[in-house]
């Protein structure tokens, strides 16, 4: 009987060392120890033994039933760590591989540039107005001082709607739009897209932008002007560009002037940017005409206002460095990219 487990103890560890998956181990158990198994079958003959062998035989038979089950826990925990190791195989991510690159915009420079401008205004205490770029010619020209056959209509190649509409070729009508609706103290800017009925050059665009600016109050003077405008060069620009006022005529302000800044490529000296001169012409500005400010129902014997208008192009095009205005609108990634 000893042999006949020996055997037993032998062919089921044979059996388990060849099972390659858990339906095999079970196989394996239900065979050598299960109910009709060959363990079971030999323990129930020990009825034959003598008194003397049985507890012998019995205490065999316990431990090879133990040896089994102990290499069939064995056996199992291996093949669960196999399976465990294949799945992580199957569902490994290289973490080399290039990802999918999600492409992102970013502002355009004019938008880029205003939204500069705007800041250092609001930081000043202005708000920002809004008006119609389809407009009254009264707006655009007539409150403004320039009535029908002034010559300052030549300059500025107006697309007309109808008789007395146009699309507006500066953003000053907005000072007339809003001192109408406003009592002083007035501070905004205006910033927005013009027309002008000219051919597409490196320096002229039939569409471009403007900012407008108004101050009204009671005791404004030239002088809240030029720190006004030296503050907001000074921002764009850095603190150690010059400014310089250069009288002008403009109808809608007296006195008017124009606004140079030192090159700010050569920093003065003179160079191609320049022309030679040393100095960049940048905007125009003025005291508002007290013909304007009484066309808007505002008494200038006792307000008097500042106005200004700046190009937002040549602005973008000095900071940035470029040479042809067409670039803004062509929508060519490879440049919009660079800022
Ligand atoms: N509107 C003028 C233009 O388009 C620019 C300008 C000049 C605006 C002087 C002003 C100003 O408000 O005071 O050329």
């Amino acid at each position: 009987m000893k042999e006949k487990l020996e055997e037993i103890k032998a062919a089921a560890l044979s059996a388990l060392k060849n099972a390659s998956d858990i339906d095999a181990l079970e196989d394996a158990r239900i065979k050598f120890l299960g109910k009709k198994g060959e363990l079971t079958a030999v323990l129930k003959g020990m009825g034959a033994l003598s008194a003397e062998e049985r507890p012998k035989i019995g205490a065999l038979a316990n431990e090879i039933r133990s040896s089994i089950e102990n290499h069939i826990d064995t056996k199992k925990a291996e093949i669960a760590a196999k399976l465990e190791e294949a799945k992580l195989k199957a569902e490994v991510i290289d973490v080399t591989m290039p990802g999918r690159e999600r492409e992102t915009g970013q502002p355009h420079p004019l938008t880029k540039v205003m939204n500069n401008i705007k800041d250092t205004f609001i930081g000043m205490g202005f708000e920002i107005a809004d008006g119609p770029e389809v407009e009254l010619d009264y707006y655009n020209f007539e409150a403004l001082n320039i009535p029908q056959n002034h010559p300052a209509r030549d300059t500025q190649d107006t697309f007309y709607i109808s008789d007395n509409v146009v699309l507006r070729t500066q953003t000053s009508g907005v000072q007339v739009r809003v001192m109408e609706k406003t009592k002083p103290p007035i501070r905004i800017i205006a910033p927005g897209k013009v027309y002008r009925s000219d051919a597409v050059d490196a320096t002229h665009s039939p569409v471009f932008h403007q900012i407008e600016g108004l101050v009204v109050d009671k005791g404004v003077t030239m002088a809240d002007l030029k720190g006004t405008l030296e503050m907001f060069i000074h921002r764009l620009y850095g603190d150690d560009t010059k400014v310089r006022f250069r009288p002008h005529h403009f109808p809608f302000t007296e006195p008017s002037a124009e606004v140079d800044i030192s090159c700010f490529s050569c920093g003065g000296k003179g160079c191609g940017v320049c022309k030679g001169e040393g100095w960049i012409e940048i905007l125009g500005c003025g005291m508002v005409h007290p013909k304007v400010l009484a066309n808007c129902g505002i008494d200038p014997e006792v307000y008097s206002g500042f106005a200004f208008g700046v190009g937002l192009e040549r602005i973008a095009m000095g900071k940035y460095g470029i040479n042809d205005l067409r670039l803004f609108f062509e929508n060519d990634l490879r440049f919009l990219g660079q800022f």
